[in-house]
């Protein structure tokens, strides 16, 4: 039984190979001007959901609807025409972390708010070998921990939680098995929620920046600009954390994506000296995670942008919209600048916040879903830069 079982998933193994081999050309053009721009529709209007890719599938999760009720949809849009496969997670919620592992085997979905009183512990996890979601569930409830993927482990990083001092320092790591194993940390001198990236050929991974809360004894919350810079690296199957440098020009709501070894990330909103007023900023910086060092970059986005939708298309960094812009810039990570010749055909076509944002192949680009900057209603709306 169990032998008829085993063959009987490699020659699936083998069919779905077939498949994939026939289905996608995915090299990435250098000339930017030859890229695509498409559209697609989620099954339903939601903001504050999970995205990412896995196979040949971009994967929008859960998320707020209409109504402002949580989601359980999972909208798997294949890479090669965009056409939709609708699927389910195991429970409704929405402000999951998430990410893809193994080389794009799984996409992971972690915790979330079931409601605005509860959260959610479990990881729903889709295999695109297997074409099967498997559920499992982390060492406490929390919302929108960092996935870090640095190769072989997944770091499931912080989060938000409901009691003082409302921001997690527990990490769970999945291991290659699908195994989890979980631990504190301990170097941060406060915890935060920063944005994260992990280098799988280097086997490391960092999380910087974001929001901390500094008021770590007492009940009221005091959320500032993080300046913390917090290092993963994986020595054999144990995972060893060092605080670095701190990040020299905090700001909330940046964002970024990984380019070779560096962490590229721009925008977000400084606080003015009066401590409260968000000043939204046009900033771009660097991390470089061989040599473990931050710069602030000459060069500024051409207008001050925050919670901008980012990715990398390997030696290119993509910044789409963010608030009320529409606009694509995209860093080249060679000469450290900004790409001249976008067409302005790639633009957003609607602006909007808290969407969701994955990268497929190394050369697709998805952002689906959120909240339309004019109307703050959830939208439907999925656009596409494919540079492949
Ligand atoms: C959505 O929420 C409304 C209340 O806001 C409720 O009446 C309705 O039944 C909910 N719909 C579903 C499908 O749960
Ligand atoms: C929130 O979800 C929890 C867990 O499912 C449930 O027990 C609770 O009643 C919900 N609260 C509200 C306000 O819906
Ligand atoms: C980093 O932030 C902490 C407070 O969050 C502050 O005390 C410290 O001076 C900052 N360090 C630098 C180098 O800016
Ligand atoms: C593209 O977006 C930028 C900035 O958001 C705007 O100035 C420009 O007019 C837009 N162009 C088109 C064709 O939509």
């Amino acid at each position: 039984m169990k032998v008829a079982f085993a063959s009987g998933i490699s020659l699936f193994l083998q069919l779905q190979n077939f498949v994939g081999a026939q289905s996608g050309n995915f090299d990435l053009k250098g000339d930017v001007t030859s890229w695509t721009k498409g559209e697609a529709r989620l099954s339903s209007s939601r903001s504050f959901l999970g995205a990412a890719s896995a196979g040949e599938y971009a994967l929008f999760v859960g998320g707020v609807d209409s109504d402002g009720n949580r989601s359980d949809s999972a909208d798997m849009f294949n890479i090669n025409d965009y056409g939709l496969l609708k699927s389910k997670i195991s429970e409704a919620r929405s402000e999951m972390g998430s990410g893809s592992f193994m080389n794009g085997r799984y996409a992971v979905f972690a915790g979330g708010k079931i409601n605005d009183t509860a959260l959610s512990r479990r990881i729903d996890i889709y295999d695109s070998e297997l074409h099967a979601w498997i559920l499992l569930e982390m060492s406490s409830a929390r919302a929108s921990p960092q996935l870090i993927d640095l190769g072989g482990i997944l770091a499931i990083y912080g989060g938000a939680i409901l009691e003082p001092p409302f921001i997690s320092r527990t990490i769970d790591y999945l291991d290659s098995n699908l195994r989890l194993t979980t631990t504190q940390d301990r170097v941060s001198g406060y915890p935060f929620v920063g944005i994260s990236a992990g280098n799988t050929a280097l086997s490391s991974g960092i999380v910087l920046g974001g929001y901390t809360n500094s008021n770590l004894g007492g009940d009221m919350i005091l959320y500032g600009p993080s300046n913390q810079t917090l290092f993963f690296k994986k020595n054999g199957n144990v995972v060893e954390l060092e605080a670095l440098d701190p990040v020299p020009s905090p700001r909330l709501g940046m964002q970024g994506a990984f380019s070779f070894d560096s962490l590229v990330y721009a925008g977000g909103h400084t606080i003015a000296n009066d401590g409260y007023t968000l000043v939204p900023s046009n900033k771009i910086s660097t991390f470089n995670s061989r040599r473990n060092f931050h710069t602030d970059l000459q060069i500024t986005l051409s207008e001050p942008r925050t919670y901008i939708y980012s990715g990398a298309f390997q030696r290119f960094v993509l910044f789409w919209g963010g608030g009320s812009s529409k606009i694509l810039e995209i860093f080249d990570s060679t000469n450290l600048g900004l790409v001249a010749n976008v067409p302005q055909a790639f633009n957003l076509t609607i602006s909007r916040d808290v969407a969701g944002t994955t990268v497929a192949k190394e050369c697709i680009m998805f952002v689906g879903g959120g909240q339309v900057w004019s109307t703050g209603k959830p939208t439907d709306s999925v656009e596409i830069i494919r540079g492949c």
